[in-house]
């Protein structure tokens, strides 16, 4: 019955679409007509034309409001009518399926539902078709993983009280890696070669760039499958699904996407330095969304120019840090309300490579194949020149270049309270005017200061003459396109994710109001 229903709304659907067409067609035949005008060279025409131009543009736009605003009305009575249906769960449900929120599943949108009741995946279809090449060299990646330290999360203080027990199914039952160890063809890292013209110590540039920018705000919380990969997203998908079958490429918040940098070069090899960010979904339905982000992937590569052999790779979670790992999960069908955020420890998650890459067929020579690794007998041993690197720079200061290409606003050097002031008093022009001390500096600061973290627009008297919380930065990046022009929130110098352009933002914002003290 429901199907019958479902498939009524399709049709009209089908239909309305060509309708749409018909309109679309009948325009174009207007423009042509228009054209057809413009053609004749008397002065009437001419007249008539201009009349037409403006008739057009004055009515493009109305028209255009128009079929948005009937395409929103219709879009707002399928919603009612799916909430009828399905209820608020199994609308939540079908909507973290339909991708383009159209309301509809098409085949694409219902592959991981067709995958779970079938069993079967249907070969992942690529952009960039990779085809192995039968001659070329093989390298066998492990995975190794320790569980989070659920006693590392907040919520654990008080035994998770109140989170329901479901909500942590997906992380309580992932003990150890999905895939603890997989071949790959030496070839296919070359998705972490430089593009042309970044072939130096120091050059960086995105392997995946980060698609989150002030018109797009971030990406939805009730997903569970992970989107096609794509391009160069399909080795790293690979490698993140050893550890877990369900990694999202494309994190939903910023920083998103990852970067690369050259740390050395020599006359065969470069060893490339990388970062990721990527989450994993935990849990699975009827289950809520959980979101398990680890602050970044590390890692490097060692790799020919040609990508035919990779001499090193290693990629991990840095566990440095007392905290590493950010998890949200929803309890219930509110993406905006019911949201639980936690922090927590995870000890280790890695790949690296068993060795180097080696040849599968190995020819004598006379251009016999003499031994293959499928068969028994003695394992041949390869040996490895070593690689002398003709330039080079350190990994801590690859990944100093690759943080300032995620977080552009890292340019500017981050000092300590009594540095940033002996810097400013040198470089600035009140460096003679009343110098007060060090802690009346500080008075200055903390008459300014809320929890957690402010930042402040400061003279280089200490005077503080701009601030912000950062929660309520956090808020402002998160407003929504809609709501932007409305707040008084101008992007600023084009298609920033949304913590630079508040950042910049705020800055102008600093500058205009010191004028007042110059
Ligand atoms: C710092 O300098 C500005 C500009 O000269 C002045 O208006 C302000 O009163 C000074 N602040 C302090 C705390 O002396």
């Amino acid at each position: 019955m429901a199907e019958d229903v479902d498939k009524t709304a399709l049709l009209e659907e089908k239909k309305q679409q060509k309708k749409k067409k018909k309109n679309d067609d009948d325009e174009e035949e207007e423009k042509k007509s228009v054209n057809n005008h413009e053609s004749g060279k008397n002065g009437e025409s001419r007249r008539i034309w201009a009349f037409w131009t403006f008739f057009m543009i004055v009515c493009v736009p109305v028209i255009g409001a128009g079929i948005q605003y009937v395409r929103n009305t219709q879009l707002s009575a399928r919603h009612e009518a799916a909430l009828k249906t399905l209820g608020a769960e199994g609308l939540f449900l079908f909507s973290s399926l339909d991708t383009d929120h159209d309301l509809h599943l098409s085949p694409e949108e219902f592959k991981p539902i067709a995958e779970k009741l079938t069993g079967v995946a249907p070969p992942a279809e690529f952009e960039e078709e990779f085809i192995a090449d039968p001659n070329g060299e093989t390298l066998t990646v492990h995975a190794t993983m320790q569980p989070l330290l659920l006693e590392t999360m907040t919520k654990s203080k008080d035994g998770f009280l109140g989170v329901s027990h479901s909500a942590l199914n997906g992380l309580r039952s992932w003990k150890r890696p999905d895939v603890p160890s997989s071949t790959f063809s030496a070839n296919q890292f070359r998705i972490f070669l430089p593009p042309k013209g970044k072939g130096e110590p120091g050059d960086t540039w995105w392997i995946i760039p980060s698609e989150l920018n002030i018109f797009t705000g971030y990406l939805p919380n009730n997903r569970y499958h992970p989107p096609t990969a794509r391009g160069k997203e399909v080795l790293i998908h690979t490698l993140l699904s050893m550890f877990h079958p369900r990694p999202f490429i494309k994190s939903r918040f910023a920083p998103q996407g990852a970067v690369a940098c050259v740390r050395a070069v020599s006359d065969f090899y470069y060893d490339i330095v990388f970062r990721i960010h990527a989450e994993f979904q935990l849990n699975d339905v009827p289950d809520f969304p959980f979101w398990f982000t680890p602050g970044q992937f590390a890692g490097h590569v060692v790799l020919s120019k040609d990508a035919s052999h990779v001499r090193d790779f290693h990629l991990y979670v840095p566990n440095d840090k007392s905290l590493n790992v950010d998890m949200e999960w929803l309890y219930g069908t509110s993406e905006s309300s019911n949201m639980e955020v936690d922090i927590g420890y995870l000890p280790q998650m890695e790949l690296r490579a068993s060795g180097p890459s080696t040849p599968s067929v190995i020819y004598d020579e006379q251009g016999n194949v003499m031994d293959s690794r499928e068969e028994g007998g003695e394992p041949i041993h390869f040996v490895f020149e070593e690689i002398h690197w003709i330039s080079e720079i350190s990994r801590d200061d690859a990944a100093g270049r690759i943080e300032v290409t995620f977080y552009p606003f890292k340019k500017v050097e981050y000092l300590p309270f009594p540095e940033a002031f002996s810097r400013a008093e040198t470089e600035g022009k009140l460096a003679d005017e009343e110098n007060l001390g060090l802690s009346q500096k500080a008075r200055l600061h903390l008459e300014q200061y809320s929890f957690p973290v402010e930042m402040m627009v400061v003279l280089p008297n200490g005077t503080v003459v701009h601030h912000i919380n950062a929660n309520n930065f956090l808020d402002q990046t998160s407003i929504k396109p809609e709501a932007e022009s409305e707040s008084g929130f101008g992007f600023t110098g084009g298609f920033e994710d949304p913590s630079t352009s508040t950042y910049i933002h705020f800055l102008q914002e600093g500058l205009e109001k010191a004028k007042a003290y110059l």
